[in-house]
C-alpha cells in the first residue's frame, strides 16, 4: 500500500497570538503540493488549538501535543482524549522524548496514552527514538523496539498511527541524523513491525524523521525509502516549513 508523505510541525511550547496568527498566514499562503501527494499536521501549544484550527487552511490539519491516558476528571492540569475530540482536533502527539525524559513517561503509559487516545477517534503520532548513550552503546534497535512493542502491545489497529523516529541526541541540536543512519533505524523498525505485528500493517504505516530537520537537510531524508516524512520542531516555526512540506514530491 503506497504510505502519503506525512509532515508534522510541533510547535513545542513556543508562540504568542500574534506569531501563531503569523505562521497560520504563511502556510495558508504557502504554494504546497495536493493533499493527495502530503498530509500536513501542525501542533500548536494546547492554549492556541482552536485559533489555529479555525485560521488554518483546509488542506491541513491540527494536533494536540499531548493528552490523558484515559478518560478525564480529577486529574489537574491534564487534557483528555474526549475534549480533543470534542473540540475537533483529530490528531496527538504521543510520547515525545521531552515528555518522556522531563516527565518519566514510560514506554507502557505512552502505550496506555496511544491506545487509549485512539479509542476515543483520534490519530497518533506515536514517538520513539534513543539517547546519545544508547546509540554509542549500540542498543539503538533494542529500545527503539522496547519503545514500539509497548505500543503494540496495546493497540490492534495501526490505521491512525504515525510512528516518529526521533533520536534524542538530534533533537533541537542541529545534529540530524545522516539520510543513511535514518534509513537503518526506518528499515529495521519496519521489519520489526512486520516480524512481530504483520505484513499488511509494516507495509502501511507510516513511520516519519524527527531530530533538527530543516530546508536544507529535508530532501535527502525525504529520498530514502523508508523515511514517509518528518516530524519537525523549530524550523515549523519558520517559512523553511514550507520547503519541508515540498520535499513530498
Ligand atoms: O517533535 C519534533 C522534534 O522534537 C524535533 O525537533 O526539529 O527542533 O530538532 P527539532
Amino acid at each position: 500500500m503506497a504510505r502519503k508523505f506525512f509532515v508534522g510541525g510541533n510547535w513545542k511550547c513556543n508562540g504568542t497570538t500574534e506569531e501563531v496568527r503569523k505562521i497560520v498566514t504563511t502556510l495558508n499562503e504557502a504554494e504546497v503540493p495536493s493533499h493527495d501527494v502530503v498530509e500536513v499536521v501542525v501542533s500548536p501549544p494546547f492554549v492556541f488549538l482552536t485559533l489555529v484550527k479555525s485560521l488554518l487552511r483546509s488542506d491541513f490539519h491540527v494536533a494536540a501535543q499531548n493528552c490523558w491516558v484515559r478518560k478525564g476528571g480529577a486529574f489537574t492540569g491534564e487534557i483528555s482524549a474526549e475534549m480533543l475530540v470534542n473540540l475537533g482536533i483529530p490528531w496527538v502527539i504521543i510520547g515525545h522524548s521531552e515528555r518522556r525524559a522531563l516527565l518519566n513517561e514510560s514506554n507502557e503509559f505512552v502505550g496506555d496514552k496511544v491506545a487509549y487516545a485512539l479509542s476515543q477517534g483520534l490519530k497518533v503520532i506515536a514517538c520513539i527514538g534513543e539517547t546519545l548513550e544508547q546509540r554509542e552503546s549500540g542498543s539503538t534497535m533494542a529500545v527503539v523496539a522496547a519503545q514500539t512493542k509497548a505500543i503494540a502491545d496495546k493497540v490492534t489497529n495501526w490505521d491512525n498511527v504515525v510512528l516518529a523516529y526521533e533520536p534524542v541526541w538530534a533533537i533541537g541540536t542541529g545534529k540530524v541524523a545522516t539520510p543513511a543512519q535514518a534509513q537503518e533505524v526506518h528499515f529495521e523498525l519496519r521489519k520489526w513491525l512486520n516480524e512481530n505485528v504483520g505484513a499488511d500493517i509494516a507495509a502501511s504505516t507510516r513511520i516519519i524523521y524527527g531530530g533538527s530537520v530543516n530546508g536544507a537537510n529535508c530532501q535527502e531524508l525525504a529520498g530514502q525509502p523508508d523515511v514517509d516524512g518528518f516530524l519537525v520542531g523549530g524550523a515549523s516555526l519558520k517559512p523553511e516549513f514550507v520547503d519541508i512540506i515540498k520535499s513530498a514530491t
